[in-house]
């Protein structure tokens, strides 16, 4: 397989990436698909499977990863090997080499501020997973009721005290990380723990196999029900496909400075993507049963994770270990896709004032934890606090919810517009061409950019906003 990922023809001479170079096209893989999988596969593509229509809905998903997500990760890859920098700069870089508006850099800040935004939000949950770690290895979910697992998640949500032990651990290991730079930093922990979280998925699968719902479960996941499929169904996935796919923080333009000069980036697009929807799916086979074995129905959300989940393991033979072993998974998925979320914003920072790579992690990190700290407190203290009042798309929502609505529901697609405009649009074609090596696949990537990806984009854009 990794021979066609690597491509023959050598390219142009291009300035040596500055802060690192992931040390072969197969970390370099596993890399971007660490930072795909996440909560997004964990604890909403199940979900959305199940409620909108089983395997229909996975062709609806597949369909707008082939309209969206694929085209804007080969782009966002392409940008960053193509002017291995830091997003801001390097979109400034391309603007000037093809004689366009410095403005066009806004993509970068956009991302790498989005980046820093979602990442505090990220690490709440990074932070209440790491509690579930121990709670589960500790028998606190043993023979639980609903109501007592309702009260053991609020207990936690409401102790400011609590989550900010949590959320601080889960930055400090951040933090650590992309501190130690991509060879020794983000690269280890790709190497390591991709492989170790694949694994844990494989037992869990395993595990629920054994299970007498493993039937009903796989009925409920990929039984074709067309008639469930709507206009929301559809905007679902293409909104999933912006957030699982790690899309519009610039996450993956950084991701692509590193990226060896051989590797050919329409070839490890479709990888990435097939991967991160096999993830997605075989986590929905890994909890469904469990939940369906205790008797429980499939939500959304935290409540699926952190109430749901506990309950069903605690009733069933062999759930202590493995519920240890899922929130072990949770957390090592959510870090993995954390520090993608931070080294944009880093490297800006190592650029701009100079400073070593373990300063500016620590700045741009005790940052991202005070925006964290706003909205752990909108749990608890503030948690009557509603930033937006009743304006209608989100309802009541607190800090933590209007955070979350607009960096999902705007910011991401406004960023991978923004992406797909000036990639397809202002960019030269012989720019992108000299980096993704022509062919068949290029043209077809170059119509995809021009034409499906933006008018896509437009229409999350309008349903997020509730204009359609
Ligand atoms: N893709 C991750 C998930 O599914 C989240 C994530 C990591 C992300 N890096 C990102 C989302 C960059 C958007 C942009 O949970």
């Amino acid at each position: 397989m990794l021979r066609s990922l690597v491509r023959a023809r050598p390219l142009r001479s291009k300035p040596l990436p500055r802060y690192g170079q992931w040390s072969s096209p197969f970390i370099f893989v596993l890399a971007v698909i660490g930072s795909a999988m996440g909560l997004g596969n964990i604890w909403r593509f199940p979900y959305l499977v199940g409620q909108y229509g089983g395997s229909a809905f996975v062709l609806v998903y597949l369909a707008c990863v082939v309209a969206v997500g694929l085209p804007l990760m080969v782009a966002e890859l392409m940008l960053g090997r193509r002017s291995r920098c830091t997003p801001i700069y390097g979109l400034l870089r391309i603007a000037r080499e093809e004689g366009l508006s410095g403005g066009w850099s806004v993509i970068g800040w956009l991302g790498s501020v989005t980046g820093m935004l979602a990442l505090s939000a990220y690490s709440i949950v990074g932070g209440w997973s790491m509690a579930y770690v121990f709670r589960s290895a500790a028998g606190a979910f043993h023979e639980l009721d609903a109501v007592a697992a309702a009260r053991l998640f609020q207990e936690l949500t409401d102790d400011p005290e609590r989550l900010l032990a949590w959320h601080t651990l889960f930055m400090a290991m951040t933090i650590l990380v992309v501190g130690r730079g991509v060879r020794y930093g983000l690269e280890e922990a790709v190497r390591w723990f991709v492989p170790v979280l694949l694994t844990i998925l494989g037992i869990l699968v395993f595990y629920a196999h054994g299970q007498p719902s493993f039937d009903r479960a796989v009925d409920f996941l990929l039984r074709a029900d067309f008639a469930r499929l709507d206009a929301t169904a559809l905007l679902a996935a293409l909104g999933h496909a912006f957030f699982s796919l790690s899309l519009g923080l610039g996450a993956l333009v950084i991701y692509g400075a590193y990226a060896p000069e051989r590797v050919s980036l329409l070839a490890v697009a479709p990888v990435v993507v097939l991967t991160d929807a096999l993830v997605g799916l075989l986590a929905g086979l890994a909890l469904v049963p469990v939940v369906f074995q205790a008797g429980l129905s499939v939500v959304p959300g935290p409540g699926l994770i952190f109430q749901t989940l506990p309950l069903a393991f605690g009733t069933i033979p062999g759930g202590q270990l493995m519920a240890t072993l899922f929130f072990t998974m949770l957390v090592l998925a959510i870090w993995i896709s954390a520090i993608s979320m931070l080294e944009p914003a880093v490297t800006y920072v190592m650029k701009r004032w100079r400073v070593e790579r373990s300063l500016a992690a620590s700045l741009v990190g005790v940052l991202v934890w005070s925006l964290g700290v706003l909205s752990l407190l909108s749990f608890n203290l503030w948690s009557h606090l509603q930033p937006l009042g009743s304006w209608s798309p989100l309802g009541r929502g607190t800090f933590f919810d209007v955070l979350n609505f607009f960096v999902t529901g705007l910011l991401l697609p406004l960023t991978g517009l923004l992406t797909a405009l000036f990639v397809g649009w202002r960019m030269s074609a012989d720019s992108s061409r000299i980096e993704l090596g022509g062919g068949w696949g290029y043209r077809l990537w170059l119509v995809l950019i021009r034409f499906t990806t933006p008018v896509a984009v437009v229409l999350l854009f309008l349903h997020a906003m509730g204009l359609v």
